[in-house]
C-alpha cells in the first residue's frame, strides 16, 4: 500500500510541532525516518497510525483517504521501542492477540497463522516460554510477530531496536531488510542511527523543527546532501 502525506501539519497551542510535510512513499518500501530528538518523528508516526489527529492535511494509502478512519480501520502494525509485550502471556499467546481480539477467525486459523509468524521471526523454540524469559532481540521479534498478525499493509516502528545493544541491533537490522523482502508491506521506522538508516532503508525522511530537510534514497544524502544541516547530521553521525 503507498503512503501519500500531504500538507500535514500538527500544533498543540502556539507550539508548531509538524508543518507542512508532504512525503509520497510506494509500495513495499522501506522508509527510515530520522532527525534530531523533538524533531517530530514520533508524532508523524502516531499521525499516520490515527493515534493522533493532525491540526491540518490529510493522509492517503494507495489513493484512499485515511484521515479521518479510526485506528483499527487503517489496519496499521505498530511496533514501538519498548516492546509493550504482555508479561503474562506466553510467547504464542502475546502473538495470538491480535488475531483473537478481531474475533473473526476459527481457533485452527489462529493456530496456523500463528505458526507461520512464529517461523517467519525465528521464534518456533519459544512458544511456550513467556517474555522474561527471551533475550531483548527475542523479545523485539515477538513485537514484531504481534504487529504483524494482523497483516498489516503498513507498517511502523519507532525506533525498534532502540533498546538493543549493538550487536542485537546489527543482526535485527538485517533480519528486518530480509523479512521486509518477503512480505507485502510498506514500512516507516524511526532510529537515531543514520548506518542503520543507510544500511537497510530505500529512502530516508530526515526532519528538523517539524520540517522535512530531505527526502531521498540514500545515495543521493551521500552525494547530495540538500543542506549544511543534512551534512553536518551525516558526518556528526560518521
Ligand atoms: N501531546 C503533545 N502536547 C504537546 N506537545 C507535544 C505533544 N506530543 C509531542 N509534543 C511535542 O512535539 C515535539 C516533537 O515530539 P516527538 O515525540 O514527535 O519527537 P521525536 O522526533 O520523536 O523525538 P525523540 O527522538 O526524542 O523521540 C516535542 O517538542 C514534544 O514535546
Ligand atoms: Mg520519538
Amino acid at each position: 500500500m503507498s503512503i501519500l502525506i500531504e500538507n500535514i501539519s500538527q500544533q498543540f497551542g502556539s507550539n508548531s510541532i509538524l508543518s507542512k510535510i508532504n512525503l509520497e512513499i510506494s509500495t513495499g518500501n522501506l522508509v527510515a525516518l530520522i532527525g534530531p530528538s523533538g524533531s517530530g518523528k514520533s508524532s508523524l508516526l502516531r499521525i499516520i497510525a490515527g493515534l493522533e489527529t493532525p491540526s491540518q492535511g490529510r493522509i492517503w494509502f494507495s489513493g484512499k483517504n485515511a484521515t479521518l478512519l479510526s485506528i483499527q480501520e487503517r489496519q496499521i502494525g505498530f511496533v514501538f521501542q519498548e516492546y509493550a509485550l504482555f508479561p503474562k502471556l506466553t510467547i504464542f499467546e502475546n502473538i495470538a492477540f491480535g488475531l483473537e481480539i478481531q474475533n473473526k477467525y476459527f481457533k485452527s486459523q489462529v493456530k496456523s497463522q500463528v505458526y507461520e509468524l512464529l517461523y517467519l521471526t525465528q521464534l518456533e523454540n519459544f512458544l511456550k516460554f513467556y517474555p522474561y524469559q527471551l533475550s531483548g532481540g527475542q523479545k523485539q521479534r515477538v513485537a514484531f510477530g504481534r504487529a504483524l498478525a494482523i497483516e498489516p499493509k503498513i507498517l511502523l516502528l519507532d525506533e525498534p531496536f532502540g533498546a538493543l545493544d549493538i550487536k542485537v541491533r546489527k543482526n535485527l537490522r538485517f533480519w528486518l531488510r530480509n523479512f521486509h523482502e518477503k512480505l507485502p508491506v510498506t514500512s516507516i521506522f524511526v532510529t537515531h542511527d543514520i548506518h542503520e538508516a543507510m544500511e537497510i532503508s530505500d529512502e530516508i525522511v530526515l526532519l528538523k523543527n517539524g520540517c522535512v530537510e530531505q527526502f531521498g534514497c540514500p545515495q543521493e544524502f551521500y552525494e547530495h546532501p540538500a543542506t549544511t544541516f543534512v551534512q553536518n547530521f551525516l558526518n556528526i553521525a560518521s
